[in-house]
C-alpha cells in the first residue's frame, strides 16, 4: 500500500507545486487577458502551464489492484513446493529489519562513521591462523545502530600478489558485526570491509520485492497483415503475470501466452490492429522506480558499496606446514564452505575440491564427445565464447541468430565437441529477438536425452532480480523437477548450476543483495538433489580486486571454467 501509495504521491505534489509556480506567474497573463479579452492570451497561458508542468513519472494508472500485494499471500502451492520447504526457505532468507522506517537520512547506516576493529592483533600469523574482526555500525549523526540488517562485504587482501580470500559476516542483530577472515596465504594481508546497503535500503529492498509494483517493463511486437493487405508491425508493453496483474497496461490488457508445462503467463497489450495471433518479437524495455525521494537519498552512491574506515594494519602471515588446500576429487553433491577458496597471483585455488588448470589443449580434451548444453544468461555465454576464442578447432555455426541474444552452437569435428548456448526463458532483458527463441530451461532439459556424454549447465538470476521472489522460487521448483526426471532416465548426465555472481549495479533494480537471495533460494532447493553440482562463483567475484562487473573479466572466467572443468573431468 504504502510504496505505491507515496510514489504515486510524491508525482502528484510535484504537478500540485508546478501548476501553484504556473498559475501565479500566469497572473498577470490572467489578469492582461481579461482585462483585453483576447483569447490569445488564454491559449498562451495554458501552453505555459502545460510546459511548467515537470515531465511525471511513467504513466501508470491506479486501479483495484493498484495496492501493494505481499508475495507471502503466494501460497506454497502456487510455487509448487511443499509448506515446509517455503517454511524452510524462509528461515535461510530471513535478513533482519530496523524495528521501524527512518524518516530522515540522518538514522541510516553511515559508511563514514561505521568502524571496523581487529579482535587481539597479533605481530604475526601463519598461514591458516584466522582474524577475528568487529564491525561497529554507527549513523549519520555518528549514534551507535541497534538493529540488524547492514549488508557488508568483508575480505583479507595483498594487491601486489593478486591474493584475495571472502570472508561471511555474521550479524549480531544489535548493530555489531563479526567477521572470521583466513589467512590462506604467506606475506602480507590487509582487511578490507565495505558497506553495501544500509539496513534501511535492505529494508525497501525486501518490501519491493513483495509488491505488485513491476520495476521492469518488456516490449512486444506484432507483425502481420494490416487494412490493406500490407506487413504491419506493432508495438506494445508486455511483462510477466505473477502477482502483477496487468494494472501496468494502459486499460487494453492483455494478450495471455501461457506456457502449457510451466504454467508461467505472459501478458502484452492487446494491440490495436493484430490479434494476438501475431505476437513475433520480445525485446527489454523501461524500468521503472518505485522509490520515494528519501529512498532515492539512502540509496546515493556515496553511501553504497563504500570501503568503511578501520583497522587498516598490514597483517605478517608465515609460512606454517598446515596444507592449505582440498585434495578431494570434484563431483556433484560438495557443500560450499567460506572460504570456497581463495586468489594468489589471480589464480583461484579452491576448497571446494581439488582443482586443475586447463590448457586450452587440455580443454579440448576434457570436451571430446561432450555435447554441452549451456542456458542461462550473458554470464553463461561469457563461458561459451571464451570456449570459442581458446578451444582449438571450435567453431561458430552461422544460424542467422543475433551474436547477443542466440542461440548459438559450435562445433569441434575431429574431436565431436558440441556445444549449445540459449538464454533462459521469459523475463528477459535482451535486445529484440524471436519470442519463440525463448525456451524456459525446465523445457529444454524435458528434450534432452542425456547420458555420460552430456553435460548441462544453467544460471538463472540476474534477470529475475527484478520480479518478485516467489516466481523465482516457482521457476526454480520447475527446473528442479525437469533435473530429477533427466536424471532418473540418465543418471551419467552431469548437471552443473552456475550460481549467481557480484555485479556492478546497486539499485532497486539490481543489486548483489537480491542476486545472493537467489543464490541462496537455488543452493537450497537443490541442497537435496543427488547427481546436481551447485557450482558457487560468488566469492570468487565479491573478493577479486577488478571492478565490479556482472559479467566478469577474464582471469575470473578463467578460474571459473577451471573450476567447471574440472567437475566434468575430475581425473
Ligand atoms: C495477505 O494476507 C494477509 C494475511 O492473511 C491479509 O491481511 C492481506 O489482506 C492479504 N493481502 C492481499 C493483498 O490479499
Ligand atoms: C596471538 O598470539 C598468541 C601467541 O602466539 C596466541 O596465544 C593468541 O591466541 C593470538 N591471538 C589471536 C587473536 O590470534
Ligand atoms: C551484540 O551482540 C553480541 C553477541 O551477543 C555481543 O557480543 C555484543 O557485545 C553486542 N553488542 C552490543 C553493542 O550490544
Amino acid at each position: 500500500m504504502e510504496s505505491i501509495s507515496l510514489w504515486h504521491c510524491s508525482g502528484v505534489m510535484r504537478a500540485q507545486v508546478a501548476l501553484i509556480v504556473a498559475f501565479s506567474s500566469s497572473a498577470l497573463l490572467v489578469y492582461l487577458s481579461l482585462w483585453s479579452g483576447h483569447d490569445l492570451w488564454l491559449e498562451i497561458i495554458i501552453t505555459l502551464i502545460k510546459l511548467s508542468i515537470p515531465p511525471a513519472p511513467r504513466p501508470f494508472t491506479p486501479t483495484r489492484h493498484t495496492q501493494t500485494i505481499a508475495s507471502y499471500n503466494i501460497s506454497a502451492f502456487d510455487m509448487g513446493i511443499s509448506q515446509e520447504e517455503w517454511d524452510r526457505l524462509q528461515k535461510v532468507l530471513d535478513w533482519p529489519s530496523p524495528d521501524h522506517e527512518i524518516t530522515e537520512l540522518g538514522l541510516s547506516t553511515s559508511p563514514v562513521h561505521t568502524t571496523f576493529s581487529t579482535v587481539g592483533f597479533n605481530d604475526t600469523y601463519k598461514v591458516g591462523d584466522k582474524i577475528s574482526v568487529t564491525i561497529t555500525a554507527r549513523d549519520h549523526n555518528k549514534n551507535l545502530k541497534t538493529c540488524g540488517g547492514d549488508f557488508f562485504q568483508a575480505k583479507v587482501f595483498n594487491k601486489k600478489l593478486k591474493a584475495s580470500v571472502y570472508g561471511k559476516v555474521f550479524d549480531h542483530r544489535n548493530g555489531t558485526h563479526t567477521v572470521d577472515l583466513l589467512l590462506p596465504w604467506e606475506g602480507q594481508a590487509q582487511v578490507s570491509i565495505r558497506l553495501m546497503h544500509s539496513s534501511e535500503v535492505v529494508q525497501f529492498f525486501k518490501k519491493y520485492w513483495e509488491t505488485s509494483f513491476p520495476r521492469n517493463h518488456y516490449y512486444g511486437y506484432f507483425e502481420g497483415p494490416g487494412p490493406k493487405g500490407v506487413r504491419i508491425s506493432e508495438k506494445v508493453k508486455c511483462n510477466l503475470k505473477w502477482i502483477y496483474d496487468g494494472s501496468w497496461s494502459k486499460g487494453n490488457c492483455c494478450c495471455e501466452y501461457k506456457d502449457e508445462k510451466t504454467e508461467t503467463v505472459w501478458q502484452c497489450e492487446r494491440p490495436k490492429q493484430l490479434s494476438c495471433d501475431y505476437w513475433v518479437y520480445h525485446e527489454r524495455g523501461p524500468f521503472q522506480s518505485p522509490l520515494t525521494p528519501l529512498e532515492k537519498q539512502l540509496i546515493a552512491s556515496k553511501l553504497t558499496n563504500v570501503g568503511i574506515p578501520g583497522d587498516t594494519r598490514i597483517i605478517n602471515v608465515l609460512s606454517s606446514s598446515a596444507s592449505i588446500g582440498n585434495a578431494e576429487r570434484c563431483r556433484s553433491g560438495l557443500t560450499t564452505p567460506v572460504p570456497a577458496g581463495f586468489y594468489f597471483q589471480d589464480v583461484w585455488k579452491s576448497f571446494v575440491c581439488n582443482t586443475r588448470r586447463f590448457s586450452f589443449t587440455q580443454m579440448a580434451d576434457c570436451l571430446a564427445n561432450k555435447i554441452i548444453y549451456m542456458m542461462g544468461d550473458s554470464t553463461t555465454r561469457q563461458w561459451f565464447e571464451f570456449f570459442e576464442r581458446s578451444v582449438p578447432g571450435l567453431k561458430r555455426l552461422n544460424l542467422h541468430t543475433n551474436s547477443k541474444n542466440g542461440p548459438l552452437m559450435a562445433l569441434e569435428m575431429t574431436k565431436n565437441i558440441i556445444i549449445h548456448w540459449r538464454p533462459h526463458g521469459l523475463p528477459l532483458q535482451f535486445r529484440k529477438m524471436p519470442a519463440v527463441d525463448l525456451h524456459y530451461i525446465s523445457n529444454e532439459i524435458d528434450q534432452i536425452a542425456g547420458g555420460r556424454h552430456t553435460v548441462v549447465v544453467f544460471t538463472i538470476f540476474a534477470h529475475l532480480v527484478v520480479h518478485p521472489l516467489t516466481f523465482y522460487v516457482r521457476k526454480v521448483a520447475k527446473i528442479r523437477q525437469a533435473v530429477v526426471l533427466l536424471l532418473k532416465r540418465a543418471p551419467e548426465t552431469t548437471v552443473i548450476i552456475k550460481s549467481g555472481n557480484t555485479g556492478l549495479t546497486k539499485n532497486e533494480y539490481g543489486n548483489d543483495w537480491y542476486r545472493m537471495q537467489l543464490n541462496t533460494v537455488m543452493s537450497e532447493m537443490f541442497s537435496d538433489i543427488k547427481g546436481v553440482v551447485y557450482m558457487d562463483v560468488w566469492q570468487m567475484t565479491s573478493c577479486h580486486y577488478s571492478r565490479e562487473d556482472i559479467h566478469p573479466v577474464r582471469v575470473i572466467v578463467v578460474s571459473e571454467l577451471d573450476m567447471l572443468l574440472s567437475h566434468v573431468c575430475p581425473s
